[in-house]
């Protein structure tokens, strides 16, 4: 008998169907391992896992394509960051959850606490009006003036105003236009308003720079505090009541803050807006809150922040915020200002108008300016040679 016929006899066919069913589970498992491993299980960051095959969740049959892995889409919503071909790293990531929060914030308390904050300060501004009224010269105008702003100093100035107002009601209409402004003036009006709005925003950015530079360096040594200002702070600055006039020298206490404020507030202003013209450059927020923690202040947690450093994309979110909120502040100031220094008080507007001011009206507000004024004008006097 051959080797064949041996092998196909009786015994030898029951040995051979034998050793088949026993080898096949193991050919399947093979077959079955390369094709888990070709359809693969994709993580962003974990390429380990590209190799291991589905385990959770598989597509049913085991054929190849993406798993429908919920782990997947939380590494994303995470914020996992994949590569990309192109030379901005930021495309590759898909999702950043933080932008949905961002843009609920944006568009809804931000937004509704800005326009109360606004609205507010108006009707506080209507109802001191209506209560205490134009804010008199009590001696009456005296009819002579004293120098009290030079040229370049009104020049500082009204850079600065033009500029601040010019931005603020560009940025007012980013933050409510839509709301307001779209319906009643319609979609092509708006357009051209928030396009050009945009434009002069941005470059008008740097006049308002500008005049703050020069308003500090002209006018910080008359805004240090003095005892001075808590005399004027306990008295209420004589504006509560008529007749009541704490000594001031140039500033009193309330302009020390309003120049403090602007000069601040406008800083902090300028470097998020900055921030923002130039994107994905700076890392203010990672930066300070670094700081901070380093010497004991968790300012994220404060703020209810995951702890830094932060993506380029969510340091943008921060500024874009923080810029608002500092607009928003500075604006409900400066409203303060602009009426005390024109419908709220008598003979102030001069003052940054004309640059000179009455005699009764430095005597009463500003006494120890007037007097100090008088003083040099009186030494002048005497050194200059009689005619
Ligand atoms: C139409 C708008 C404005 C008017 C009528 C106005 C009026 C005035 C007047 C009259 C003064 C001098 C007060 C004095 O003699 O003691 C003054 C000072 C000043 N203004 Fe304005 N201003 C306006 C807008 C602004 C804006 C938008 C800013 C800043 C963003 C600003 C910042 C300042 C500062 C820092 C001072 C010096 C500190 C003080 O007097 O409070 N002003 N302004």
């Amino acid at each position: 008998m051959t080797r064949l016929g041996h092998l196909l006899s009786g015994r030898g066919r029951l040995a051979l169907l034998l050793a088949f069913a026993l080898l096949l589970p193991l050919g399947l498992s093979v077959v079955a391992g390369d094709a888990a491993a070709q359809s693969g299980s994709l993580r962003l960051d974990d390429e380990s896992a590209a190799a291991t095959g589905p385990t959770d969740g598989g597509v049913p049959g085991y054929t190849r394509g993406l798993d429908s892995d919920a782990d997947i889409w939380r590494d994303i919503r995470h914020g996992a960051q994949g590569r990309v071909a192109i030379p901005d790293a930021k495309a590759g990531i898909m999702v950043q959850s933080e932008g949905e929060q961002w843009q609920a914030l944006r568009m809804g308390p931000l937004q509704d606490y800005s326009g109360w904050a606004l609205l507010g300060t108006i009707v506080l501004l209507a109802a001191f009006f209506a209560l205490r009224g134009r804010i008199r010269i009590d001696h009456g105008k005296a009819g002579t003036t004293v120098e009290r702003f030079k040229g370049i100093e009104r020049f500082g100035h009204w850079l600065l105003a033009i500029s601040f107002i010019v931005l603020t009601l560009t940025g007012l209409n980013l933050l409510f236009g839509r709301d307001l402004i779209l319906p009643l003036l319609g979609p092509e009006v708006f357009a051209a308003i928030t396009l050009w709005g945009k434009i002069a925003h941005n470059y008008v950015a740097f006049a308002f720079m500008a005049g703050l530079v020069l308003i500090f360096l002209m006018w910080v040594v008359h805004n240090l505090p003095s005892v001075t200002d808590l005399k004027w702070l306990a008295m209420g600055g004589g504006v509560l009541i008529k007749g009541v006039h704490p000594p001031a020298k140039k500033f009193n206490a309330g302009q020390k803050l309003i120049f403090w404020s602007v000069i601040l507030g406008g800083l902090s202003l300028s470097l998020s807006g900055w921030a923002l013209l130039f994107p994905f450059e700076t890392y203010f927020f990672t930066d300070t809150f670094e700081q901070l923690n380093a010497v004991g202040i968790d300012a994220a947690a404060l703020l209810g922040l995951p702890p830094p450093p932060y993506e380029a994309i969510m340091e943008q979110q921060l500024n874009q915020i923080w810029h608002v909120i500092m607009a928003v502040a500075m604006t409900c100031i400066i409203l303060a200002h602009i009426y005390i220094g024109s419908v709220g008080m008598e003979g102030a507007f001069d003052a940054m108008g004309s640059g000179q001011v009455d005699k009764n009206w430095a005597q009463e507000h500003h006494s120890i300016w007037a007097e100090e004024v008088e003083a040099k004008a009186r030494a002048k006097g005497l050194a200059e040679p009689a005619e």
